[in-house]
């Protein structure tokens, strides 16, 4: 049985008393965060944690993101931490960033992995915060089945695991819509995994220049570092084609494609910033921000309108852009149509 609680109108302490107590119990919480839902479990207990992965199924190495409520929390986690970690959260936590440190004896390696490190987060959201403080450190992936767009709705938790775990408490759609951006401190140079919530020129203006991991950019070379980029990520059924290129072109060519496919008697569906004619149509806003909000949402939706293919307009790489051409690429199985 799933018990949802609403707190779609703000924190409920009574609500979070419930929900903490099967965290607790070792059981499975599904709870919003500023970027995504997370589907939550007690990051020290092992046979917990091992359920996530049976959830989602999820490969068992890929990494849990560590979900914190004081700063503190992250001594108890992490054995070493460097003067840029301690910079970065003084200056962006609670917030969209999570730094991947090498880990203590007692986080388990169901939780990391395998690996020697830990992925740490101070979410920005009152619940995921009072949640964490009425329990425990949280090991949260974002609240989807494997390979599935992230949830950024509890409707959309609902659909994937209704049923399936004991809890989910629904506080309405998240606030920036794409996951956190994930830096990994734990060698050298400052290494970004996953470009996310929190723009990389804001990390920079802080630490300097950032490396960007080969694997973001889509090309699989060295994935032991961040396992998680190795596989199929965020695909609706449909196939996702991405239009990138100059704004004039782009608009050419995704009307163009949109003939081209219907001709052939499939259904098609458009997401993108500007009206287009199509079968369907799903408008992401005007400003990165919005485009980031509205992303998954987007492909769940059209997904359920049921057309064959969906044509993404991209956008610019800058700011939350990074993350939103990210996922995009990735949802498109990297079909990119470049106009
Ligand atoms: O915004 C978010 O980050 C959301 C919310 C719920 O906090 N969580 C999330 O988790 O997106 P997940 O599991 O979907 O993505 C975690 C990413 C994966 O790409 C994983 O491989 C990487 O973080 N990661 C986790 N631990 C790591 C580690 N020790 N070393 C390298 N990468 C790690
Ligand atoms: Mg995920």
């Amino acid at each position: 049985m799933t018990v949802v609680i609403n707190m779609r109108d703000g924190l409920d302490e009574r609500g979070i008393r419930i929900a903490a107590r099967f965290i607790l119990e070792g059981k499975l919480v599904a709870f919003p965060t500023e970027t995504v839902y997370g589907l939550g479990a007690d990051a020290l207990n092992e046979n917990a944690v091992r359920r996530i992965f049976e959830a989602k199924g999820r490969p068992a190495d890929n990494p849990l993101i560590v979900h914190i409520a004081e700063f503190d929390d992250l001594k108890k986690l992490a054995g070493e931490i460097p003067g840029e970690a301690k910079l970065l959260a003084e200056r962006f936590w609670p917030g969209p960033l999570t730094m991947v440190l090498p880990k203590r004896e007692e986080v388990p390696y169901v939780t990391t992995g395998g690996l020697d490190t830990v992925a740490v987060r101070m979410p920005a959201h009152p619940i995921a915060l009072a949640l964490i403080k009425a329990s425990t450190p949280i090991a949260a992936p974002s609240a989807n089945i494997s390979g599935k767009p992230s949830p950024t709705l509890a409707e959309h938790v609902i659909d994937d695991f209704y049923g399936r775990i004991e809890c989910i408490i629904d506080g309405g759609e998240t606030k920036i819509g794409v996951e956190s951006t994930v830096i990994d401190l734990s060698s050298e140079r400052p290494t970004l995994l996953r470009p996310g919530g929190l723009p990389l020129e804001e990390i920079e203006k802080v630490i300097g220049e950032v490396e960007i991991h080969p694997a973001v950019r889509g090309k699989l070379v060295d994935v032991a570092r961040s396992p998680g980029m190795k596989y199929r990520h965020y695909s609706p059924s449909a196939q996702v084609i991405v239009v990138e290129g100059k704004r004039e072109n782009v608009r050419r060519k995704i009307a163009e494609l949109v003939e081209e496919y219907r001709s052939k008697g499939l259904r098609v569906g458009v997401m993108a910033t500007e009206k287009y004619e199509a079968d369907e149509f799903f408008h992401l806003g005007k400003t990165e921000e919005e485009v980031a909000r509205n992303l998954f949402r987007a492909l769940r939706e059209l997904d359920k309108r049921g057309v064959d293919v969906i044509i993404a307009e991209g956008i610019e790489e800058r700011g939350l852009g990074f993350a939103v051409m990210n996922r995009l690429r990735k949802a498109a199985g990297y079909r990119i149509v470049w106009a």
